[in-house]
């Protein structure tokens, strides 16, 4: 197992800092939790799962790996990740247990995994820079590949209140993606749990925790005071990514009032 990444290594290594996607830039600057609500809520929807030594797990789009591990430490029978990007599934690949599991480079609407392959499927921060179509094929992937029975966990960014106007909506998602340079498209919790029932899931669990990410004490509590301290020097120090960095935190905080995290967690309901 490795925990550092060369430069060269990490997503979007060739990539201009000033345009590329936020997650990667985050990344480049250290930054390994990249998902909205941090490592707390990824703790929560883990718990609600209940991964133990039986299960076959699935996770879209890992990213760097950071809920892998935690996912390895429940000693699950088999791991598969799915992931578009190349250099992310190599270095979630490096974290995994050679014979048992695999980080394969693919897309979530078609894994390319059998039918039942999984009984426990779970993604975090991937589904919500999708269009409403592509996160229902991502989302009907997921139940194909569930057992009956099986259990989904997503983690993703969402809007509040639920009578958020759409004009608002529309705002919210042009200034977040002008800032992170990826299409972003949360919806409101009610709007998740309609896309995952209306797939075939039975809501099991809700959780919401503020949209913290860039904020100083989250940061503490994702990377430890150490990791937030090199993120801290790597962006004084690199001008293009200060104030990309900069734009974002305050996209996040403009909108903190109509934001926020939220953690589903999901059963496929049985058959009749
Ligand atoms: C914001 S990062 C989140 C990474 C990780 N889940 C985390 O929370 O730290 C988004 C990730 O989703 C991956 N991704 C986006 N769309 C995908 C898709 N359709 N299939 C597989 N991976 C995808 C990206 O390559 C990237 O690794």
């Amino acid at each position: 197992m490795t925990t550092a990444h060369a430069l060269s290594d990490l997503p979007g290594a060739h990539l201009d800092p000033s345009r590329m996607p936020g997650h990667w830039l985050l990344a480049r600057m250290g930054k390994r939790v990249l998902r909205p609500g941090g490592l707390e809520l990824t703790r929560a929807m883990l718990d609600e799962l209940a991964i133990t030594e039986a299960d076959d797990v699935v996770e879209l789009a890992p990213g760097l790996g950071a809920t892998t591990r935690l996912v390895l430490e429940r000693g699950p029978a088999t791991y598969v990740g799915v992931e578009r990007d190349p250099a992310a599934a190599r270095a979630t690949s490096r974290l995994l247990r050679a014979g048992r599991d695999e980080c394969r480079e693919g897309t979530a609407s078609k894994t390319g995994l059998g039918d039942g392959a999984a009984s426990v499927v779970f993604g975090e921060a991937m589904l919500t820079m999708h269009t409403v179509d592509q996160k229902a094929a991502i989302v009907q992937e997921a139940h194909r590949v569930l057992r009956d029975g099986g259990r989904y966990g997503i983690h993703e960014l969402a809007l509040a209140p639920e009578a958020l106007p759409d004009a608002r909506k529309a705002e919210i998602e042009a200034a977040l993606s002008d800032a992170i340079h990826v299409g972003a498209r949360p919806l409101t919790t009610g709007e998740w749990r309609a896309t995952l029932e209306a797939a075939g899931f039975e809501i099991r669990a809700t959780r919401t925790a503020p949209m913290h990410l860039l904020e100083p004490a989250r940061l503490v509590a994702d990377e430890g005071l150490l990791g937030a301290l090199r993120i801290a020097v790597n962006v004084l120090r690199a001008p293009a990514a200060r104030a990309r960095v900069r734009a974002m935190r305050e996209v996040f905080r403009r909108y903190e009032g109509n934001m926020c995290a939220v953690a589903l967690v999901a059963r496929k309901r049985r058959a009749p």
